[in-house]
């Protein structure tokens, strides 16, 4: 089976966006392929949050991957610090990548944009330690969005230098797996085209059913249909894309009929997707508050995982070294 490896920033809960997109994509790979999921919380440090900060998220992430339905049974899931091979890895990947090439990634830029006095290090070199989560587990594909396509390319140019450097073939390249092809795109309900966490429209997984009715109410309308069998302008279409997840064919149908006679009530509308929602949702919330409080098994799976994360990267780190020339003891 093809090792897979992808990680996720501890930078708060999971929204219905991240589930639809990369959780499902994750859940759904577990049984095809050789799955290492982490959490980032090394590439967190970029952007100095506190220690309470970084506790909360990484606890509530590991809860909410495995309500979620990520299985330790099938996949490795770990955390990044508990990986300290990664570190050596990413030392070495350093010495063979130029500044000027880390200073084009555009992410590189907007983060520097976004926070002018903090623009450390660890943030130029985002890339290299991305590279080398992925290289130390020599994977061949990675589950990421579109806009981790740059940093993907690092990693394959990582790959591909030191293979020539050393004259070798040991690293292959990493291919993105875009989840978004099989994905559904959930949209925002304030009008904006995506559900994230930089537009502030999110509904999360650990949203109560009254936060969820609040805001699925507050979704963005126009004034409704004056011609029958009219299209659907953006923010109807958002309301029935999320229709179309969350609830039975027979109701999609129902509004369906409504919008093109013109008798349709947003209201109406509104009040029985947020009860789809609450109703698709409520399960996974449960699972989420049984594993959060469960603190000993977040603890074993975290620690199962790094144990086998760490088996993995210490078999290829040995031969890095090797390659590099260093002393085996
Ligand atoms: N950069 C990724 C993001 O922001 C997170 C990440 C870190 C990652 N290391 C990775 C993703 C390795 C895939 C593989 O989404």
């Amino acid at each position: 089976m093809e090792n897979v490896v992808s990680g996720i920033r501890p930078t708060g809960n999971l929204h219905l966006g991240n589930y639809f997109g990369a959780v499902t994509s994750f859940v759904k790979m577990q049984d095809d392929y050789n799955c290492k999921f982490f959490i980032a919380d090394w590439h967190s440090l970029t952007t100095h949050p506190k220690p309470e900060d970084i506790q909360a998220s990484t606890n509530t992430i590991l809860a909410e991957y495995l309500a979620c339905g990520i299985d330790p049974e099938k996949s490795v899931v770990y955390m990044q610090s508990d990986v300290p091979e990664v570190l050596e890895l990413y030392m070495y990947l350093n010495m063979n990548t130029y500044l000027g090439e880390l200073e084009r990634v555009t992410t590189f830029k907007e983060k520097a944009r976004k926070q002018p006095d903090n623009v450390n290090a660890g943030l130029l070199t985002y890339p290299t330690l991305m590279a080398a989560d992925i290289l130390i587990h020599r994977a061949l594909k990675v589950p990421v969005g579109k806009d981790q396509e740059q940093n993907m390319e690092m990693a394959r140019k990582c790959a591909r230098r030191f293979n020539n450097i050393y004259g070798v073939d040991f690293f292959p390249e990493p291919q993105s797996f875009y989840f978004a092809k099989e994905a559904i795109k959930i949209p925002g309900l304030d009008g904006s085209g995506k559900m994230g966490k930089s537009e502030g429209n999110c509904i999360y997984l650990k949203d109560d059913a009254k936060t969820i009715q609040k805001k699925v109410m507050k979704a963005v309308t126009d004034s409704g249909p004056t011609e029958p069998n009219s299209e659907k302008p953006e923010v109807i279409k958002n309301l029935f894309t999320f229709l179309n997840i969350v609830s039975a064919p027979e109701t999609v149908q129902f509004f369906e009929e409504k919008w093109n006679d013109c008798s349709i009530r947003y209201g109406d509308l509104k009040k029985q997707l947020a009860q789809d929602i609450i109703g698709y949702t409520e399960p996974i919330r449960e699972r989420i508050n049984e594993y959060s409080a469960n603190k000993e098994l977040l603890r074993k799976v975290a620690e199962q995982g790094a144990e086998k994360a760490r088996e993995s990267a210490r078999q290829t780190l040995a031969e890095v070294r090797q390659i590099i020339g260093f002393k085996q003891y």
